[in-house]
């Protein structure tokens, strides 16, 4: 079974993609830390974000096995990743280990922005999640501050409607909801709530086991 996973920023879909991986026993990619990781080595590396050639080349080094680097969570990471991810040759350095992920025997879990459009079209589930921009913006000041971070509200509000419009306008593989793929809004749900949700989606369609 491959569960697809997308959405916006701060929605939950990684929260929820990992509890479902428990849950149903499959691997898990959080397809995020893929391009995290080449804004970081273009940050270490002094690469320029835009710098096609030289961050393709860093595309293709990069390995799922590595991606639990603390650094690759902040801030930083994240805005070099949304860069990069404009690039059509970074995203096609990072096309086939995701396709392979998916395609192990048994199944995977991916979640990201393209995972269902580009990705894994052919997805058994596809889940789009989604927030109001007010609570995901408060749900990001709560992950800053966990970092030690202190952010406004109307600052955090700004930068990710900067980023869903990077993701949303680029020419490769913009982030979009695939025609079937279906919306958990979770705005006013806890955690639990929306897993319940997914849940129900997926056993709906498969069935679980007595
Ligand atoms: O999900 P996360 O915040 O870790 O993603 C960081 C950035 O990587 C996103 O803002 C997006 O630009 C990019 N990304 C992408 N396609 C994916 C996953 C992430 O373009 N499948």
């Amino acid at each position: 079974m491959i569960i697809a996973i997308d959405g916006t920023l701060a929605s939950g879909k990684g929260t929820i993609a990992r509890r479902l991986a428990d849950i149903y026993g499959l691997p898990h990619l959080d397809t995020g830390l893929l391009y995290r990781a080449v804004g970081m080595q273009a940050l270490d590396q002094d690469i320029a974000l835009d710098n096609a050639t030289k961050l393709a080349a860093a595309a293709g080094t990069i390995k799922a096995e590595t991606l639990n680097r603390p650094e690759l969570r902040s801030p930083q990471a994240a805005e070099a990743a949304s860069k990069v991810a404009v690039i059509p040759a970074v995203r096609d350095a990072l096309f086939q280990l995701q396709r392979s992920f998916a395609q192990q025997p048994g199944g995977a879990i991916l979640d990201g922005r393209d995972i269902g459009s580009v990705i894994c079209p052919d997805a058994d589930i596809k889940l789009w999640i989604d927030a109001a921009i007010e609570v995901r913006a408060r749900r990001r000041m709560l992950d800053f501050a966990d970092q030690g971070n202190s952010v406004g509200l109307p600052t955090m509000i700004a930068g990710l409607e900067d980023r869903d419009k990077r993701d949303r306008n680029r020419s490769q593989a913009p982030m979009v909801k695939a025609a079937d793929a279906i919306l958990i809004d979770t705005s006013s749900l806890s955690i639990d709530a929306a897993v319940d949700k997914a849940r129900s989606i997926i056993e709906r369609k498969f069935p679980a086991k007595p």
